[in-house]
């Protein structure tokens, strides 16, 4: 059941939402000259001394009395972790707790309110495949897992620096976690003190941000004058930091999921969302950060103050430091036009022949400036794309020709065709909370991804390879996981985005789409059987790599059994961005699975590797 449903989390979540490089002069963020080249040398060769990470039961576990003095400093907001079913099995069964688990597990939004839930259960499982998930029928008994053993549910940053000191000082496996959507499974880990953000709500809209520490604006040099921003602290989710700038008639660049969190994983890997054509990816908008590092210090991160640390948080990915803060660029309202259809047919060449002549368009689509998202299965292919500043009119002159032309096809539905104008990018949203299900999470999940280079879209060739590769892949693909997404939130701006003054896979700069092959199962399939699912699905998507060289994909819609991770996630990269971690983190506090300098440590991240 929930497989359907998930598909349309992400896809929908990502039906979210695009944009034109619409003339208003502060539209273009790579328009912000004077700023210090903040790409640092690569730094000395460091010997980083690492070493195995203290785990439950082992005498250097700090006592109860020890974690209860830590309690205090925390203001008594530790809490002893349990999976959730907990209170389905025996000997902690109570009828009325778990009536409540049963109600709310598939619910993202119940999810996100529990210490011990993920939003993919698959990432509550230990290495084996232990754990206590509400429909796995172990023995009866309900082990841990990979849920945290404590969480620390931080209200201030003292808390957060109470925490990571502790960590540090006790050698634990920390783990940060926001709203639990990584579909890395970096957000919990066997054995760990979990610093929970999520409740970090702050949202403050400024009209002239100045990054601490920049040079005094002169007569002659106005670079630092400041730009209309917000300012959200860790736990803030996009949709009310979009309900926030709306209010300020401003808008900002953010995610096409309404639920995931705007200060945390999303922009520190990228971010990308329907306005990211027109207005950059979010690491194109990132003005400053305010970090915990790991010895427990909070610095401010810009382009003027730990400028390399800031240069690998626009890109680099999680486990650097914790964002308490972040500061993104904001930019005049627009309203938004949307378009979607929905084509389908029982007979798969009819829409192999819709889904090639979609491709064939993603560069005219690109250059009218709109963003969107297509979701393509055996049967269907759902449309949905947006622009800025558009209106219906020319909507209709860019998309018709494609419902046209699959309308002319005969023996295949079109259904759902919509046009519409929305008066600002919030509108828009509110409209499509009404689409997003409310059950979408609380089963396993897997990806496997691609950012498909411009190029690739510029030849009739090219447009043939592709089309036929995904028919492959789909073939290829488990039964289950036969689906994947076009998610066209490159080029425009995206493109012109700066490779240097980021530490962003520089494929993204060359791409036009990213590819996401979407894997879904309900949580009682064998561990085995997961196993197998995920290794074909890596298998299957190997494919699109065969035909991508040199390209890499998003690292927070990614395989996490992505072959070659280093080159995939952070390419030329990687070896500085490994360097900066060495300096910020030397003793590997954050290190999270596939994150920057987790090849120096085994699998699960618990001991370093040759230990
Ligand atoms: C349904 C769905 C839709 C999505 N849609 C989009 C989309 O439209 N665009 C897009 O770009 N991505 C999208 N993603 C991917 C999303 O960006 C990642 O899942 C991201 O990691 C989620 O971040 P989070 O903080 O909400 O989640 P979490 O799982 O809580 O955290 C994710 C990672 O960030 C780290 N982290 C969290 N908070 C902090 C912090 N304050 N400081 C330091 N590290 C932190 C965690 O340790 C973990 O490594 C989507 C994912 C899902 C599941
Ligand atoms: C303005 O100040 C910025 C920031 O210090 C500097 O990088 C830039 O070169 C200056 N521009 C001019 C024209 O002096
Ligand atoms: C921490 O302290 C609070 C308040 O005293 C208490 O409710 C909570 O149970 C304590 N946490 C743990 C893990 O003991
Ligand atoms: C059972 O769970 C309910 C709801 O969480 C709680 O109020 C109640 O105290 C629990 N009963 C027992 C015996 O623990
Ligand atoms: C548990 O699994 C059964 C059988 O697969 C399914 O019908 C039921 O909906 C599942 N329950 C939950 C809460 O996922
Ligand atoms: C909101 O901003 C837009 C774009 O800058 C502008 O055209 C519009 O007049 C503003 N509306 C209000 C109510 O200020
Ligand atoms: C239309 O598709 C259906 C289902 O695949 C098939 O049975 C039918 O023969 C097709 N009709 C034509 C005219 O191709
Ligand atoms: C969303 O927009 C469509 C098209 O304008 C409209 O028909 C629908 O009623 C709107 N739905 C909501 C919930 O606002």
């Amino acid at each position: 059941m929930p497989l359907s449903l998930f598909q349309l989390a992400i896809l929908i979540s990502a039906t979210l939402i695009a944009l034109v490089a619409a003339a208003a002069p502060d539209l273009d963020p790579t328009k912000n000259s004077g700023r210090p080249d903040q790409r640092p040398p690569p730094p000395p060769p460091s010997t980083p001394r690492l070493k195995c990470k203290c785990q439950p039961n082992q005498p250097c576990w700090p006592t109860p009395s020890t974690w209860a003095t830590f309690n205090a400093t925390v203001s008594g907001r530790l809490i002893a972790t349990t999976p959730v079913a907990r209170p389905c099995y025996r000997p902690s069964y109570n009828a009325t707790a778990c009536a409540a688990v049963q109600q709310g597990y598939h619910y993202e939004t119940w999810r996100q309110q529990q210490p011990g839930a993920f939003q993919y259960t698959n990432w509550e499982l230990g290495p084996n495949g232990q754990g206590c998930l509400l429909n796995r029928s172990s023995t009866g008994s309900c082990d841990q897992g990979a849920v945290p053993v404590y969480t620390v549910k931080a209200a201030t940053v003292d808390d957060v620096q109470a925490t990571v000191r502790f960590a540090h000082q006790h050698n634990l496996k920390l783990v940060v976690k926001n709203t639990g959507h990584d579909l890395l499974g970096r957000s919990t880990a066997v054995g760990s003190l979990s610093l929970w953000v999520f409740f970090m709500k702050k949202i403050q809209v400024v009209d002239a941000f100045v990054p601490e520490g920049a040079p005094i604006p002169s007569e002659e040099n106005t670079t630092t004058k400041g730009v209309g921003a917000v300012v959200l602290e860790a736990g803030v989710v996009w949709m009310d930091a979009y309900k926030a700038v709306d209010e300020h008639n401003r808008t900002v660049s953010g995610g096409g999921a309404q639920t995931v969190g705007t200060s945390g994983g999303f922009c520190q890997s990228g971010g990308h969302g329907p306005l990211s054509p027109s207005l950059g990816l979010c690491v194109d908008n990132v003005l400053q950060y305010k970090v915990v590092t790991a010895d427990g210090a909070l610095r401010v991160v810009n382009a003027y103050q730990h400028a390399d640390l800031f240069w690998a948080m626009r890109g680099g990915g999680p486990g650097f430091g914790v964002v308490v803060e972040a500061v993104y660029r904001t930019h005049p309202a627009v309203t938004m036009s949307y378009f979607q259809v929905m084509v389908s047919s029982e007979d798969r060449s009819l829409l192999a022949k819709v889904l090639r002549e979609l491709y064939a368009r993603q560069i005219e689509w690109s250059n009218a400036g709109w963003a969107g998202y297509a979701t393509v299965n055996r049967n269907y292919v759902a449309l949905a794309y947006m622009r800025p500043n558009s209106d219906v009119a020319s909507a209709r002159k860019t998309f018709g020709p494609l419902v046209a032309y699959a309308r002319g096809l005969g023996n295949l539905t079109l259904e759902q065709e919509i046009y519409s104008d929305f008066p600002s990018y919030y509108a828009l949203f509110l409209n499509m909370t009404s689409l997003v299900p409310e059950i979408n999470a609380g089963f396993g999940s897997t990806l496997g991804s691609r950012l498909i280079p411009r190029t690739i879209f510029e030849t009739d060739q090219g447009v043939d390879k592709l089309a036929n590769t995904m028919l492959q892949v789909q073939d290829e693909s488990p039964p289950s996981t036969d689906r994947y997404a076009i998610v066209s939130v490159a080029g425009g701006a995206v493109a012109r985005g700066s490779s240097k003054e980021t530490s962003l896979h520089p494929a993204w700069r060359k791409a036009l789409v990213l590819v996401l092959v979407v894997g879904g199962w309900e949580e009682s399939l064998s561990w085995k059987d997961q196993l197998k699912l995920q290794r074909t699905l890596t298998k299957a998507t190997d494919k699109l790599r065969a035909i991508t060289p040199g390209s890499g994909t998003y690292l927070n819609e990614a395989d996490p059994n992505e072959p070659n991770f280093k080159q995939s996630f952070y390419g030329p990269n990687y070896k500085t961005l490994k360097g900066i971690k060495n300096k910020y983190d030397p003793k590997g506090l954050f290190v999270c699975r596939l994150c920057v300098g987790s090849d120096d440590w085994n699998r699960d991240e618990m001991c370093p590797r040759h230990h």
